[in-house]
Formats: structure tokens, sequence, C-alpha cells
């Protein structure tokens, strides 16, 4: 039965797309169907096709109580917007359905894990947030909140584990056919901590083990957990709230870390090798993977960050974007990164210059636009001294302009928005370290969809991601070398 809430969400967003042109939005990154979006959630495939259901309020570009929007694609660039999936109308969730999983039951069934959140009077009067987890079954479009909702409580949890910081579940099945829950959660020294919870069927469930705790290292708060195996590692993504700065590994406020390390099968808990962050750009944040068909792990982000929302598109439509789905792998024990390979497939308008010699500022007739694949190698020039800073400058115009720039003498990639068009005194540089470029050479390939790039560093070695919201006019591209750099230039359009 659709409760009277999801019915008003199904017709809203159906009357609300239709105002919102093609050309405002990302060609083949995924947005909102109407009003805002933030986390990915139940990202699966199921019957052949991916799912990815994502935290939604149709009615206003902002945040508010959350149902669950939907989307379905055959190769996870092209979506297809599915009615809404959740609303919050239940007593245990009527603060919001926040973010969860999805897995597909025996019987066919697609099962969504999800985490109810309860607003309680204090007795002082306050409203503290309880929080739940929640299931809903059904056809991969209609779904039904089950009858013995919600199935993890606070009477669950470990002692000291809070009970309004207990969310967003990732559930998994084994090869014995069980079920396990990664579930975020503040302990008592007030951090972070992932559980794990065990199900033999998928609805009764109950405590296994402290996967991993953060113990005050890497922010406060872990969010939206991810746990599975890669290339002989196994690898947790958290989403810390209240991070400190690390150099320039980790920054201020909501990051990305990926921890990879081992798992002890007998006691179910993780054991770190090393961490590092996900994404080094700005807007990344909430990330959740998928297994494709052929076995490549494949995450896709939300392109925002809570400390960054202010960035907004002026045409106050929608606001939120997911990230390009990125093929994970792990080389050299770190996290590698890739643009989905599906994508080569849009790529149309070939332009290539080798060999260019970039002293001062230079432009290619035929290297502009605003969606686009760019890859580009940077060298020192034989027999001159090392360049100061190559930069390619993009989504330009004589008003606007945002920057990628390298100084191998510092070995820092920068991105730099400040010109892009935001009105709102938020962060908008970052820099990272690469490690070993004092020699010069450095591999980029940005790619551009409309209000958005994302800077795929040597490979996917790193990543930089950031939303930038500049008049869609501003296409212009330059690439400037404080010194003598020799590059190699390779663009394709991408059309879809
Ligand atoms: C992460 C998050 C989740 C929560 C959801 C609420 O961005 O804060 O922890 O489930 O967003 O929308």
């Amino acid at each position: 039965m659709t409760s009277q809430a999801l019915q008003k969400a199904r017709k809203y967003e159906i009357t609300a797309e239709r105002t919102i042109v093609e050309e405002e939005r990302p060609a083949f990154h995924l947005s909102p169907r109407a009003g805002w979006m933030n986390d990915p959630n139940g990202f699966c495939r199921y019957q052949g096709k991916y799912h990815l259901f994502y935290q939604y309020y149709p009615y206003e570009p902002k945040w508010g109580p959350m149902h669950w929007g939907h989307a379905v694609s055959e190769d996870l660039l092209h979506w297809e917007y599915l009615p809404a999936a959740l609303a919050p109308d239940m007593p245990y969730d009527q603060g919001g359905c926040f973010s969860g999983s999805a897995i597909e039951l025996p019987d066919g069934k697609l099962m969504l894990m999800y985490t109810g959140v309860r607003k309680e009077e204090q007795p002082d009067g306050t409203i503290l947030d309880v929080q739940t987890q929640c299931l809903a079954v059904g056809d991969g479009i209609d779904f039904e909140k089950y009858a013995g909702n919600p199935v993890l409580t606070e009477e669950d949890l470990p002692a000291g584990s809070s009970r309004n910081d207990f969310r967003d579940p990732k559930i998994v099945v084994r090869k014995d056919g069980t079920y396990r829950s990664y579930i975020g959660n503040r302990p008592a020294d007030g951090s972070g901590q992932v559980l794990c919870f065990q199900s033999a069927d998928g609805f009764h469930w109950s405590f296994q083990s402290i996967l991993d705790s953060n113990g005050n290292r890497l922010g406060k708060m872990w969010e939206c957990p991810d746990f599975f195996g890669l290339d002989g590692k196994h690898v947790l993504l958290v989403s810390p709230q209240d991070m400190l700065p690390q150099g320039f590994e980790y920054h201020n406020g909501n990051g990305t870390v990926c921890l990879i390390g081992r798992f002890d099968e007998e006691t179910e808990t993780f054991i770190e090798e090393s961490n590092q962050a996900v994404d080094y750009g700005i807007d990344f944040y909430a990330s959740q993977t998928v297994q494709m068909s052929d076995g490549r792990r494949v995450m896709i982000g939300w392109m925002q960050n809570w400390d960054t929302c202010e960035f907004r598109a002026h045409h106050g439509k929608w606001q939120g974007q997911m990230s390009l789905p990125r093929e994970l792998s792990i080389k050299n024990g770190r996290l590698y990164q890739a643009p989905l390979r599906e994508l080569e497939a849009f790529r149309q308008n070939k332009a290539v210059y080798q060999n260019a010699l970039i002293t001062g500022d230079k432009v290619f007739p035929d290297i502009c636009g605003r969606r686009l694949d760019l890859e580009v190698s940077v060298r020192p020039e034989e027999g001159e001294e090392l360049y100061r800073k190559f930069s390619i400058h993009f989504a330009r115009n004589e008003m606007y302009h945002t920057t990628v720039s390298f100084r191998p003498h510092e070995e820092v990639l920068k991105i730099d928005r400040k010109f892009s068009g935001s009105r709102r005194a938020i962060i908008h540089q970052r820099r990272s370290k690469v490690a070993g470029s004092s020699d010069g050479f450095i591999k980029l390939r940005l790619i551009l969809d409309r209000c958005s790039v994302e800077v795929f560093v040597n490979d996917g070695e790193q990543v930089m991601t950031a939303v930038c919201f500049t008049d869609l006019d501003a296409e212009g591209i330059m690439f400037t070398a404080d010194g003598a750099a020799r590059i190699d230039v390779v663009k394709y359009d991408l059309i879809g």
C-alpha cells in the first residue's frame, strides 16, 4: 500500500521534473528528479539493471524530511527516473528515511535496509533524533515497509554505543547465504565506529562485532560505511564528520576516508594497514559501491559536501549530483579510481596536440566545452629549468574561470574555483600532494559535465572533485606555464 506521503511525492516529482530543461542538468551524472539529493543509497544490480536510490527531498532544492529517490540504468551512465521509493510515513521514520542499502532476497524480491529517524522529546523539552534500522521489501519499484520494523534498535547496541548516531546500514550477503550489515555509530569516546550485525534470513538481526573503531583519529562520527574485498585486500570506506586537517591528506570538516587492510574472518574485525583520502577535491562524500556483473567494483559518491552546500545552481530548481561511477582497484597499497570505462563510448570530436610547448598562455582553437574528457600529460622542457607552475583554466570566459594548477617544486596540485561564479564565502580551493612529482611529470584527466569537474591524477592514483555552477557559455580552456612545459593533449567531447 502506497502511503499518502509517498503518493504526494510521486505526484509532485512528475510535475516538478517537467519544469527542468535538460540543459540545466548534468548530461551523464545523476541529478535529483526534483528538489534536493544527497547520499547515494541502495546501489545494487537487480534483474539485470543497476538501481541507484538517493537521499531525496523532492519539494525544495534543500535538505528536508528524507525520502528515497530512485533511478535505474543499464550502463551506469544513462539513468531513467523511477517513482520515489520511500517517504517518511511511519512513527519510526517520521523524521526521515536516512541512508541505507539494498540486496536481492532468495525469492527474487529487492530488500532495502535504511535508517529510520524518530524525533524524541527530552525531559528538558529539547528534541533528539533516535535512529533505528528498518526494512522495506518490493519488486524494484514499489516497496512495502516491513511489519516488524524497526529491526535494529538501541537494545541491539553494544555498551556505550549511541542510539542517536546509529545509521547508514550497508547490507551484504555472504557465500553461506547469511547476511551482514555494517552500520555507522558513535561509541562512548564520542568519535566513530562501524558495527557489524548478522542475520540468517535478512529480517532478524543481532550484534556480531565491532568491525573497526575510529578512536578519535580520523574525524568524529563515521557515516556511510562500505566494506568489501578488493585485489587481495579489504577496504573500508567511511565518511567522517568533524575532521581535523592532516597535511594535505585530510581537510577540515566532512571528509572521505579509505582504510585498506585485512579482514579477520574469525572475529569479524578489520585490521587496518593504511588509510588515505578517497577524494582530494572539494565535493565528494558518502560513497557507496556495487559489484558489476563482470566483477568490477564501482563507486559512486554524492558530488557535494555538507560544508559547501551553499554553492548553489542559480536556476534553483534542483541541488545535488552524483559523481561519475569510478572503477576501483588497489595498486602499490593505494586505492586507484578510474572513470567507468563505458564512458569512452561517449567520446566524439577528438582533438590531439602532441609535444606542444607551453610558455605563458596558450589556447587551442578546437579545445573548449563543458562536456569534455581532457587528457593532458605534462613534462619539463629538455635543457630548460624546471617550470614553476602549469595550469589548466576551464569553464572560462572574460569573467569566469576554474583552474587546476600544478607546482612541481612543491609537488602540489591545486583546484581553485574562486572565479567560478560563486557568491558565497565557502571553501573554493583545495590542495593535494602528488608524491613523486618533483621531476615535473604529471598526467591529468579532467572530466567536465556542465557543472562539475573530476580530475583523475596519474591514472587515478588521486582524484579531485568539485562542482562549479559557472554560466554554461563560459566554455573556454587555456593552458598556462610559468617557465616552459611540454604537453600532449587529447580532447573529446562527451556526447551520450
Ligand atoms: C551523510 C548523511 C547520512 C544520513 C544522511 C541524511 O551525508 O548525514 O549519515 O543518513 O546523510 O540525509
